[in-house]
């Protein structure tokens, strides 16, 4: 292992004492990992704060076999070591990077494949925003469900870090947007961003909604969160051909739907979870988002929406505040 300066042999990180309310997450003192071949440790400046770290920390979404039991999966920082193997990366490097987990720390060890350079004239704690939304959004929106210039994307949850990221980069490659949110407020923060037509789908019926603005036929993707009883009014507002690709079933796993509008209008209803696909699979998106999505984060023609920074020894009010549903974009841990 190579270092470029002295690392401790013990950091703060924040734990999950016992799965609970926000209050469990507690700081702890943890031996800084040692990076394996192909691995680098990154001296963390800031962690991104995601739903799956609430449904991990309530003890409902287990970190993958090999993964650290800390949450946290997303940070930037300052490349500190190198294990062997790696060529692209040096010492001092400013990284942002996909955690597998253990991103709430002072250091991280992390694949190379899942390290990307800071964006141009970001700071930390916005580089520590973007992995988590810019990795999902891409695979889900882009690769799986295919969006193309000129199509129409529905987001459901379109004031979450998720919706965000997908309103500015389907805006961005050209496509109409069409979201739904639960206040005017995030409505009228997702117009901001991009999108064509807003839905306060506790006012409206997004069904209705979005025929409506597609002249009657529907979006041809339909990046979905919500699950339950979205289900059937996902395929009843998708186009002929459409694509409804499922990233969270908030609202419930289980549904009754008619299966003969799949056949009738020929749809295609797929889903991906992210933190245990393979390095290899991490990659091959990292380098998709370099090549294209880095250019425009550099001019900030996309950026991440910043809701509130916490240290991250009040990660706990961090949790707290994502759980009330208030927040506009991403929350993040200031980790010094
Ligand atoms: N599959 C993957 O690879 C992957 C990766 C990352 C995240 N995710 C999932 O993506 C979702 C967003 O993550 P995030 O970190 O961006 O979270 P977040 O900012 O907390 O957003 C959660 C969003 O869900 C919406 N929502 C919750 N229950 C709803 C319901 N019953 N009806 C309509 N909308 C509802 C909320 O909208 P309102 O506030 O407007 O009600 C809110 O905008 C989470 O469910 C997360 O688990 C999946």
């Amino acid at each position: 292992m190579a270092s470029g300066q002295k690392i401790p042999a013990r950091m703060t990180a924040i734990a999950i004492s016992e799965p609970g309310g926000p209050r469990v997450l507690k700081p702890e003192t943890r031996d800084v990992p040692l990076p394996r071949p192909g691995e680098i440790l990154i001296r963390v400046h800031a962690a991104g704060v995601n739903r799956p770290d609430v449904q991990q920390r309530k003890g409902a979404y287990p970190p993958p076999p090999g993964a650290s039991d800390l949450p946290g999966l997303e940070v930037s920082g300052e490349v500190v070591a190198l294990g062997d193997e790696i060529s692209r990366w040096r010492i001092g490097d400013r990284v942002c990077a996909l955690t597998p987990g253990g991103g709430y720390a002072e250091y991280v060890k992390v694949h190379t494949g899942s390290v990307l350079p800071l964006p141009a004239g970001f700071t930390h704690t916005e580089a520590a925003a973007v992995p988590e939304n810019y990795f999902t959004v891409w695979h889900n929106v882009f690769e799986r469900g295919g969006l193309k210039k000129g199509e129409t994307l529905l987001v459901h949850g379109g004031s979450s870090g998720i919706g965000t990221t997908a309103i500015q980069l389907a805006s961005a490659f050209g496509a109409h947007v069409i979201t739904t949110a639960g206040s005017r407020e995030k409505c009228d923060a997702c117009v901001k961003l991009g999108a064509d037509r807003a839905i306060n789908y506790r006012e409206e019926d997004f069904v209705t909604a979005v025929k409506q603005a597609t002249d009657g036929k529907g979006a041809n993707v339909i990046l979905d969160m919500v699950g339950g009883d979205y289900v059937q009014r996902n395929y009843e507002a998708a186009a002929v051909e459409g694509r409804i690709v499922q990233i969270a079933v908030q609202a419930g796993a289980v549904a009754t739907a008619d299966f003969s509008k799949i056949m009738v209008k020929r749809l295609t209803h797929t889903g991906s979870t992210l933190r245990p696909r393979t390095v290899e699979f991490k990659a091959a998106i990292a380098a998709a988002l370099e090549a294209q999505v880095w250019p425009l984060l550099g001019t900030r023609k996309v950026a991440p929406v910043m809701d509130m920074i916490y240290p991250l020894t009040d990660a706990w009010r961090a949790h707290e505040r994502m759980e009330e549903g208030e927040h506009i974009g991403k929350i993040v841990l200031d980790v010094g």
